[in-house]
């Protein structure tokens, strides 16, 4: 198949080029590089041993911009990653997130609709399920209160694409709910690239280890967890790419919705991602035990059983598989593109 990527030259976008090209598919990348670096891309199309990876610099929300796209390629599916994804931000900046990330989206299904391209991939995120009613998360664990507006519109755009699969059942919506993706290709030359200070806990973990940052702050060790601190379900970014090609045997059977959680199933603490980054990497991770971070819960893992039953898709990559590639990109380039 020809897929239109949209925010293909982010992380995970990145990633999922590699894993769709190695299955046999093309893809059209459009990245307003809002987020992100040209550079990424170059080195994707090296890594897969291709001249380039078709590239136009488009905002989702540009119709004209998306509008010569699609006359010119002819896409079969789309990936849609584009949107903006700092929780922090969000809640400073709430405008600013509905207006890229759900505008930006009905502007993209619009056009797709108008020239025939009625399969779309989402990125949806465990945040969806807000404090989760149960634990392993099930795809049928009731959504729940995002606590801020980068997750209401993940929960959102879950319910405008169903709806829109609702009233014209051509088209086949994939909503894939990501857990914790980390780690970083093998070859160590792709990876995450946070702006500014991270959020989130791996990359402040290798900035740490690299000696960008002092010490990390493990926000809490008070939570009703094995030795206190938060628990997630850790995903290989390799990982994650691949199922975003599994996905496609999903459109390919004309599935209508088909909704699926993408994690490993086990949870991991702060600590055991410190205890094993330093254990794998020997390398030193100082770090300090700071207050709850506000909107943070204890505990978050799923079962990944749906998506192994109806996509074939497992993880394959473990936690020493994680920290190794997290590191070997970040030490092999410490100010990232
Ligand atoms: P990323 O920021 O690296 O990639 C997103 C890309 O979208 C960037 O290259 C950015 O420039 C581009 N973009 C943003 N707004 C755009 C617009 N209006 N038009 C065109 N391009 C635009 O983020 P990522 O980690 O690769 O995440 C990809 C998707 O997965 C996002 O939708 C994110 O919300 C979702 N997600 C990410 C995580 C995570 O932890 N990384 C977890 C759950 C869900
Ligand atoms: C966060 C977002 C979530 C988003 C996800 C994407 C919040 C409240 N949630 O989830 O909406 O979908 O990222 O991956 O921001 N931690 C530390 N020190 C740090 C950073 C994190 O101790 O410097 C802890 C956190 O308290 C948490 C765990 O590490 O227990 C993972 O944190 P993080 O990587 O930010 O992910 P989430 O909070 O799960």
């Amino acid at each position: 198949m020809n897929i239109l990527v949209t925010g293909g030259a982010g992380f995970i976008g990145t990633h999922t080029l590699i894993e769709l090209y190695k299955a046999g598919h093309t893809a059209v990348v459009i990245d307003n590089l809002s987020n992100s670096n040209p550079e990424s891309l170059r080195r994707v199309a090296e890594i897969i041993g291709l001249p380039e990876i078709p590239f136009y610099k488009v905002d989702i929300r540009d119709r004209e911009g998306l509008e010569a796209v699609f006359s010119k390629h002819k896409c079969d599916a789309c990936i849609h990653f584009a949107g903006l994804k700092a929780v922090g931000e969000s809640v400073e900046k709430p405008w600013e997130y509905y207006e890229n990330n759900i505008n930006g989206t009905l502007v993209l299904v619009d056009v797709m609709r108008h020239h025939g391209c009625k399969n779309i991939i989402f990125s949806s995120s465990a945040t969806i399920y807000g404090d989760p009613a149960e634990i392993p998360i099930t795809e049928n664990c009731p959504k729940g209160q995002c606590t801020n507006p980068y997750g209401w519109t993940k929960s959102m755009l879950e319910q405008v694409l169903m709806d829109i699969q609702k009233a014209d059942p051509e088209w086949n919506v994939v909503l894939l709910r990501y857990f914790n993706p980390v780690g970083a290709h093998p070859s160590g030359r792709i990876g995450e690239n946070p702006n500014g200070i991270p959020n989130n806990l791996m990359p402040y973990i290798t900035q740490v280890a690299v000696g960008k940052r002092k010490e990390l702050g493990v926000f809490g060790n008070d939570y009703p967890t094995p030795d206190g601190t938060g628990v997630r379900d850790y995903i290989h970014v390799c990982d994650l790419a691949a199922a975003h090609v599994c996905a496609l045997h999903a459109i390919d059977r004309k599935c209508g919705i088909g909704i699926y959680n993408i994690g490993t199933g086990h949870g991991y603490s702060v600590l055991d991602m410190v205890n094993a980054f330093i254990r794998v990497n020997h390398v030193d991770v100082p770090y300090s035990i700071k207050p709850r971070r506000a909107g943070d819960i204890a505990t978050c893992y799923c079962n990944p059983a749906k998506a192994a039953a109806e996509l074939g898709w497992r993880a394959q990559y473990g936690i020493d598989d994680m920290v190794r590639d997290s590191w070997h990109w970040q030490r092999n380039n410490p100010d990232g593109y």
